[in-house]
């Protein structure tokens, strides 16, 4: 059979199981069994039997939705790279948005030598190291609760200085107070009645920890609206992921907290609401 007939048949195989992105994951996977680039698939060899068995076995995994990035170990995150796994959230697409925002702010709107950066919820350490990969000055702080994902982060922010903390993001860093510039988060926010609507690659493998707060989906934030007025210095930016649904309840819970300026909501570029940012009264 010709690796092109495989390609197809592969992504059919995932399309049938529900897969969203059939033929990207069945390239993948495929590139990751032949040890080339995806882009280069075109020129590539049949598989030996050897290599055939085990993308036979990726597939199969696959198609039981065990999520792509599991069976790769890796997901990119713009221009980082992160070991991923069992035991902590995969870092998504969307996130980049709020990644990018929290770039653009420490580049330019740090009061001392380099900004201060603290990205609560750390999960595998994403927004945390791309913060510091594109803002090489930065002083980026990072805290995380759940002991597996923590374990995660140290193995991706080893070696870049990022001063990562095991802990709740309700009393981490008092050391910072009134000092940081900009504070990330990209805590839980699914409510938990939504459970069943949850892709089963996420309610499946990534941890609850990391997915649902509380009925409304907004615990998380309620803590980091708190928490993150005492981190940020004044005039200091806040930027928090949400649901699409909570275009207007997210930010609404930094509005009604009384300590906020600017608060906004933006948009990704299909049009859907996907974080809040505000900026702390003087
Ligand atoms: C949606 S994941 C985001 C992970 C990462 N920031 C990202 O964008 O890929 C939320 C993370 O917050 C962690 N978490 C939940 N509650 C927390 C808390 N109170 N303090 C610190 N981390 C918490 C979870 O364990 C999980 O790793």
């Amino acid at each position: 059979m010709s690796l092109r007939i495989r390609r197809r048949a592969a992504a059919d195989l995932l399309r049938a199981a529900g897969v969203g992105s059939p033929e990207y994951d069945a390239d993948e996977l495929l590139g990751h069994v032949l040890g080339v680039d995806r882009g280069r698939l075109v020129w590539a060899d049949d598989l030996t039997p050897g290599q055939l068995q085990a993308y036979d076995a990726l597939l199969t995994r696959r198609a039981a939705r065990e999520p792509l990035q599991h069976l790769l170990g890796v997901a990119w995150f713009r221009h980082v790279e992160l070991a991923v796994g069992p035991g902590v959230f995969v870092p998504r697409p969307e996130t980049e948005l709020l990644a990018g925002w929290a770039i653009d702010r420490a580049s330019t709107g740090s009061t001392g030598d380099g900004p201060v950066v603290v990205d609560l919820c750390t999960g595998s350490g994403a927004i945390a190291k791309a913060v510091k990969d594109e803002v090489p000055e930065a002083d980026v702080h990072a805290v995380e609760l759940d002991p597996s994902a923590h374990a995660w982060a140290e193995r991706n922010l080893a070696g870049t200085g990022i001063d990562l903390r095991l802990g709740d993001m309700a009393d981490a860093f008092d050391d910072l107070a009134g000092t940081v510039d900009v504070v990330t988060c990209n805590p839980p926010y699914i409510p938990l009645t939504a459970w069943e609507t949850v892709a089963p690659e996420a309610r499946d493998h990534d941890p609850h920890l990391a997915l649902f707060s509380g009925d409304d989906g907004l615990d998380a934030l309620r803590v980091l609206a708190t928490r993150a007025a005492l981190l940020l210095r004044p005039g200091g930016w806040v930027g928090a992921e949400h649901a699409d649904l909570q275009g207007e309840s997210a930010p609404a819970v930094f509005a009604a907290a009384g300590r906020w300026r600017d608060v906004r909501d933006r948009e990704d570029l299909s049009g859907r609401a996907r974080y809040l940012t505000a900026r702390l009264a003087r």
